[in-house]
């Protein structure tokens, strides 16, 4: 199969329930402790930047976005990314981070920030951040927060506090 087997369609309500299952299945229970979900707790995902890969009907795959902002820049936060076990290593994933990238810069972010592994994000366009510049609500491994920015942004620029736009302060 190739990757045009695939449909990508931008998420709504009706992938919700599959949404949680892939998570849940990637990620276990433990996900809800980490730092960015912290952040994704103070307020809601972008559906029009969050979108899902589906294999002949059945949601098998899933990218989302929350809108934060990093000191001054306002940008997005990505993540989860997941794909079922029995879709991996075919370029899925790599779809979808390309998918959102896009998406996000299309719409106006300054910067597209996660937490995951420098190997697999690097040759999507995230680069490092400065460590020790950025801040989150909880501990998190400095070398492992990446940014892919827009425009003018340069990723070691980044500095302060990343929280949901929609932060209650
Ligand atoms: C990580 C994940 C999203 C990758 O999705 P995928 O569709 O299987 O990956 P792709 O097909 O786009 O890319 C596969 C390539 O990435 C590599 N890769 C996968 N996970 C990687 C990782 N954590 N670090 C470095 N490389 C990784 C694979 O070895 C493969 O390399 P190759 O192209 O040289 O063979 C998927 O494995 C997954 O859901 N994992 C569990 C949840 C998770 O860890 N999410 C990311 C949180 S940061």
């Amino acid at each position: 199969m190739s990757l045009h087997d695939y449909v990508f369609l931008t998420e709504d309500a009706s992938h919700d329930a599959a949404i949680q299952l892939i998570n849940d299945e990637a990620f276990g229970p433990g996900r809800f402790v980490r730092s960015s979900e912290r952040v994704r707790e103070q307020g809601p995902h972008d559906r029009r930047l969050s979108f899902v890969a589906a294999d002949r009907g059945e949601t098998i795959a899933s990218v989302r976005m929350t809108p934060i902002y990093a000191g001054s820049h306002a940008g997005h936060l990505l993540g989860p990314l997941a794909v079922r076990p029995s879709h991996k290593n075919l370029g899925i994933g790599r779809e979808l981070v390309r998918i959102a990238l896009a998406a996000a810069e299309k719409a106006g972010s300054q910067m597209v920030l996660l937490v995951g592994d420098p190997p697999y994000y690097a040759p999507l366009g995230f680069k490092p951040t400065r460590p020790g510049a950025l801040t989150m609500p909880g501990p998190f491994d400095s070398r492992r927060l990446l940014a892919a920015c827009f425009g003018d942004v340069e990723a070691t620029a980044l500095e302060g506090e990343i929280h949901h736009r929609d932060r209650k302060l």
